[in-house]
């Protein structure tokens, strides 16, 4: 990669002696003020600009400069300033570094050690990108089978990792469909109990008077049918994990009971005397608000602070940043393969909807409309109608092709452009980083109306 390198510099004379200096092993760019800096600083995305800081209109002072090193950082954080300044002006260099400059340079110019300052900061800004990308990297969710980006699930991933290796109890709230059961089953996967049973149970989905058998098992005789004695999922699942699914979903009744197991370690089957020891892991989840089922007397408050030694909350798929469009790419490419269409991909409006969309039913209804949007979709593109979500971008073509999504996401971009600016087109052509006849072309071609009583404005 060429390394870029954008001088902002208005005397003539060192313009061109920084340029000589520079474009053998640089491409170099240069910019006389501010404005044209930061035009500059858009087109060409310099890993490293210097810049003078007497630009006009106060080429002898710095106000100038330093507005526009705090405007090149705000754009584009990473990019690295070495300012340059004029003879014994020690104060305004230290004042730009502690404004986030990475170096500074004072004139004379002297070809050697300007050119080792900026090397230096090149290899800075390539070690920051190596670093960001490593760490990017490492960062994914990294447990199997959860499909993360965001920070907050990143973060409960990194909590579930810590909390897995423990014995305490731990309770996964969320909204319906968020992955509650996916991370219960990754604790188990991470705990020492792995090669153990995994035992699950929901209890909203079982009736009350077969919960408790279920559970804590019976003795033959016990009542009418039981013909034999049988474990509980509770004492099945010894040595290993035991799920509570739906807990905020278990009778009064039974929840004494549960908790008497989880302070006794000890079950006792119905119909039996002697109680008997278990060793299990408990997690359980619930999509309900316990606070709000212990207010209303549903829920045993001491029952609550037993299984909640942890509580992982698992944000909804549209407050997590990132989640939605990463976990629907895995989907497409796992649903797809089971389809027999590998080769799907989403079109520019489906991206658009799945980014905007609610998911009400999270990662549950994205596997639903996938699955559909797998069978549906004609060629190799799954678009937002394929999804059966709707989008305000008009219907896309069903063959989209590099051009045409260029083609859209241009006139997006200067429709935005000419809004912030207030139809200016100068301001417009310079945040986009063009000259303004070609803004011009642009419009023209893409036919928007570039005056702002535009109608719908
Ligand atoms: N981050 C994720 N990455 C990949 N798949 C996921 C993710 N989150 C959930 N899923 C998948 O979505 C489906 C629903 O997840 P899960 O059953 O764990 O949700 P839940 O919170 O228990 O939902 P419910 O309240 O409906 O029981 C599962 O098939 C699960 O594998
Ligand atoms: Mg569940």
């Amino acid at each position: 990669m060429t390394r870029k390198l954008l001088i902002v510099e208005d005397d003539p004379g060192l313009q061109s002696q920084m340029r000589w200096c520079f474009s053998e092993d640089l491409e170099v760019t240069v910019a006389s003020e501010r404005e044209s800096a930061l035009a500059a600083l858009r087109r060409e995305e310099p890993d490293v600009v210097t810049l003078d800081l007497g630009l006009p209109p106060d080429p002898g002072g710095a106000s100038e400069g330093f507005k526009l090193l705090e405007e090149i950082l705000r754009l584009s954080p990473m990019t690295k300033v070495v300012v340059v300044t004029g003879r014994e002006d020690k104060e305004n260099a230290v004042k730009a570094v502690g404004m986030g400059a990475s170096d500074f340079y004072q004139k004379p110019l002297d070809a050697d050690i300007l050119t080792f300052v900026v090397n230096r900061a090149f290899r800075l800004a390539e070690l920051e990108r190596e670093n960001r990308e490593l760490a990017r990297r490492g960062n994914n969710a990294n447990i199997k089978g959860i499909v993360a980006a965001s920070p907050q699930m990143l973060a409960i991933c990194r909590t579930l990792e810590k909390v897995a290796p423990t014995d305490v109890t731990t309770l996964i709230t969320g909204e319906t469909g968020t992955g509650k059961e996916l991370l219960a089953r990754a604790i188990h996967d991470l705990s020492p109990r792995v090669d153990k049973p995994f035992a699950a149970i929901n209890c909203a989905a079982i009736p009350e008077n077969l919960l408790e058998s279920e559970l804590f098992g019976f003795e033959k005789g016990s009542f009418t049918g039981a013909t034999q004695a049988k474990k509980g999922k509770i004492e099945s699942a010894n040595g290993g994990t035991l799920f509570l699914d739906e807990i905020g979903d278990m009778p009064m009744a039974l929840q004494a009971k549960l908790l008497r197991f989880l302070q006794e370690r000890v079950v006792d089957r119905v119909g039996s005397v002697n109680p008997i020891p278990v060793d299990v892991r408990v997690v359980c989840a619930t999509h309900r608000d316990v606070r709000q089922l212990i207010d209303s007397g549903e829920f045993r408050e001491d029952l609550y602070y037993r299984i909640s030694e942890i509580t992982l909350d698992v944000p909804a798929v549209r407050e997590r940043e990132g989640d939605a469009l990463v976990i629907a790419q895995s989907l497409l490419k796992s649903l797809g393969k089971n389809m027999d269409r590998p080769n799907l991909a989403f079109s520019e409006d489906a991206i658009n909807a799945i980014n905007t969309y609610a998911w009400p039913g999270n990662v549950r209804e994205m596997i639903n409309k996938i699955k559909r949007a797998t069978i549906m979709a004609d060629g190799k593109r799954v678009t937002a109608d394929d999804l059966e979500l709707t989008c305000e971008e008009p219907a896309a073509p069903s063959h989209i092709n590099l051009r045409q999504v260029r083609e859209r996401a241009e006139r997006q971009a200067i429709n935005q452009a000419l809004h912030t600016t207030g139809f200016n087109m100068a301001q417009a052509a310079r945040l986009l980083g063009i000259t303004r006849p070609t803004l011009y072309n642009l419009t023209d071609k893409y036919q928007i109306d570039t005056s702002a009583e535009a109608p719908g404005v």
